[in-house]
């Protein structure tokens, strides 16, 4: 059995006194805690292997190892080979960097699709490429009720000539999951370029790039419980055939070619600690063997992981229903829970999300207001103009007893 105590144990800022008493955090779809092994594998690279890349000393040869171990640990996390994977300082930064790439194959005539329930980071990239070459935006519109993509619309949008398809695999502020396998074979149809945004997806599920067939695919592991660092899969024939922004002396062999300038090693080396330490919740609690390899272990944890944080979302949705005037913009229906993840965003009667998430803020509870850059969707949804939602983002560290003290204060607030 899961056993979630075991588990806070191993997150140092679960146990810190914030304003003399520990915290409930409510947080996590804007940056998780991270793990104890993280914290350590930081200060060891800084300790004994700090120094730039490629040198014949003996720091330089840990360094390289560091950054060989954490493109090893992202391809086990992604499903992908090591040298599909790209760092940089995080998702937007990566996908403003390969969208220059990918803009120059775009011209006049040709169009590329974005979906209004998109974070900016996976919009103003591509809308901007589009610009830059006279392509055409389409877009691809919300289910206003349900906060889902309206799938029929996203089909209609694809045409001959859509050469990129940009699109999110769970949503920052409804918590949908979408359907991106469908979309990516739409996309496949006509020969479009897929981009995934898997920031929000990847703290609470497997992710497999090559089962979904998308072209890209990009994360943040300060999302999964790790340091802020950004992690982006391409399939390797793109990343060997597009030209990328580089300076000459790093060569023009994938994935260096597309690591500009000196990298965040000690967030390598966090990065690694974060995916090792998922990778034990599938042996502890999934019933892998030690000796499987990571990619396994990281498929026996993820059900696990994924019931636990179901049972959550359960609890939490029918908690918020029970409190009177809270509106859920997501997925409420019990059958429809399996298609969202643990983010919720809501609005309370005669209240505003600032005023709720400082209620919560006096009790420690920590919670977002505001449209978290889904910018498209709070303004298709009417809510940008008033201040957005309250967010509740729960992950396998949280528990049913703070659901229940974060019931309390919304029910008073
Ligand atoms: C869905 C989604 N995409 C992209 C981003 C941007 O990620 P980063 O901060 O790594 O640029 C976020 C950040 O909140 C997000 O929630």
């Amino acid at each position: 059995m899961f056993d979630v105590e075991k588990v806070r144990s191993g997150f140092p800022a679960l146990q810190e006194a914030y304003n003399g008493r520990q915290a409930i955090f409510f947080d996590n779809p804007g940056g998780t805690q991270v793990h104890e092994s993280v914290v350590a594998a930081m200060v060891d690279y800084l300790t004994r292997r700090n120094s730039n890349t490629h040198g014949l000393f003996e720091t330089s040869a840990r360094t390289d190892a560091v950054i060989e171990a954490a493109h090893r640990a992202a391809a086990d996390l992604l499903g992908c080979d090591a040298d599909e994977v790209v760092f940089g300082n995080n998702m937007t930064s990566l996908t403003f960097h390969v969208s220059r790439s990918l803009a120059r194959e775009l011209g006049p005539g040709d169009e590329v699709l974005v979906t209004r329930l998109d974070h900016d980071a996976n919009v103003m990239p591509w809308v901007l490429a589009a610009q830059d070459r006279g392509a055409r935006v389409r877009w691809a519109d919300v289910d206003v009720e349900s906060g889902t993509l309206d799938m029929e619309d996203v089909r209609r949008q694809i045409t001959t000539s859509t050469k990129i398809v940009a699109v999110g695999y769970a949503s920052n502020a409804t918590g949908t999951i979408n359907d991106v396998g469908t979309i990516i074979g739409w996309a496949g149809e006509v020969g479009a370029l897929t981009f995934v945004d898997a920031v929000q997806y990847a703290p609470h599920g497997l992710i497999d790039v090559k089962e979904l067939g998308c072209d890209f695919l990009a994360c943040s592991s300060y999302k999964f419980f790790g340091p802020h660092s950004g992690q982006l899969y391409g399939k390797r024939e793109h990343l060997a055939r597009l030209e990328a922004y580089r300076v000459r002396p790093v060569g023009d062999r994938p994935p260096d070619k597309w690591e500009t300038g000196t990298q965040n090693h000690e967030g390598m080396a966090g990065m690694t600690a974060a995916i090792d330490y998922l990778a034990g919740l599938g042996v502890e609690y999934g019933g892998a063997g030690p000796a499987e390899s990571r990619r396994e272990k990281l498929k026996a944890a993820w059900p696990v992981i994924g019931a636990y944080e179901g049972m959550l979302t359960e609890r939490l949705v029918s908690g918020l229903q029970s409190v009177p005037g809270v509106r859920i913009y997501g997925l409420t229906e019990r059958a429809d829970l399996e298609r969202r993840v643990a983010t919720v965003s809501l609005l309370k009667e005669g209240t505003t999300p600032e005023q709720l998430a400082r209620a919560l803020a006096e009790e420690n509870i920590f919670a977002w207001n505001g449209s978290f850059y889904a910018q498209s969707v709070s303004e298709r949804v009417g809510v940008e103009e008033s201040g957005g939602w309250l967010r509740l983002g729960l992950v396998h560290y949280n528990t049913v007893d703070e659901i229940e003290r974060c019931m309390r204060v919304l029910d008073g607030a």
